[in-house]
């Protein structure tokens, strides 16, 4: 139970997952050290990281001669954290190649604004929200090859109410998802949540 963990957070955008979870584990005094690494050195998830004062590595796309270079550098940076319990996808948004997904087979999870198998990619809420849905979603899964395909861990339900705008039904499943994630990575890890 007091083994520490080493949690490694990959994202690309406002972090509010990442926060959501940095402050979860705190509340619960988790035994876990987490690292951040993003691709996009503006992002806000880099700003909540060093409020937080998570250490970060930027690794910045756009300076890299091609994707497959930038990809060979993140795979060295999670190498070099390794052991690592997990690696945790919270709205990184970029498809990982083949040999970073197996070299974590089992070990990293994503989440993801929709019901799995329904709305994968881009645009999750705002599909369900137009396709006249009555309810959507979050789910956290673990990664595979493909996009959002991975075998479900969890799924929330959230009801698509007639008086819903697209920023209410938004904000309704962000709340879903700080919810959901930091307890299923509390339980993968094997720390204790309130349930
Ligand atoms: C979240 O809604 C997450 O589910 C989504 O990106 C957002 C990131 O928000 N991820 C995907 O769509 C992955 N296919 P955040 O940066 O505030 O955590």
């Amino acid at each position: 139970m007091d083994r520490p963990r080493r949690v490694a957070i990959l994202a690309s955008g406002s972090g509010s997952n990442f926060e959501a979870i940095v402050r979860y584990a705190r509340e619960h005094a988790w035994p876990v050290s987490f690292t951040l690494l993003t691709d996009r050195p503006r992002a806000r998830v880099v700003r909540r990281a060093n409020r937080l004062g998570v250490p970060t590595v930027i690794l910045p796309s756009r300076r890299f001669p091609s994707r497959e270079a930038y990809d060979r550098a993140l795979f060295a940076e999670l190498q070099a954290l390794e052991p690592l319990d997990l690696v945790v996808l919270a709205g990184y948004m970029k498809i990982l190649p083949p040999e970073i997904v197996r070299h974590f087979a089992k070990r990293m999870v994503n989440i993801h604004p929709s019901l799995l198998p329904r709305y994968p990619g881009l645009h999750a809420i705002e599909r369900a929200f137009r396709a006249g849905e009555k309810k959507t979603g979050v789910t956290v899964h673990w990664v595979d090859e493909g996009v959002d395909t991975g075998p479900v861990i969890a799924q929330v339900e959230v009801p698509i109410l007639p008086e819903d705008t697209l920023e209410t039904l938004e904000a309704r499943v962000h709340e879903a998802e700080h919810r959901i994630y930091p307890r299923v990575i509390g339980e993968l890890l094997g720390l204790p949540t309130d349930g």
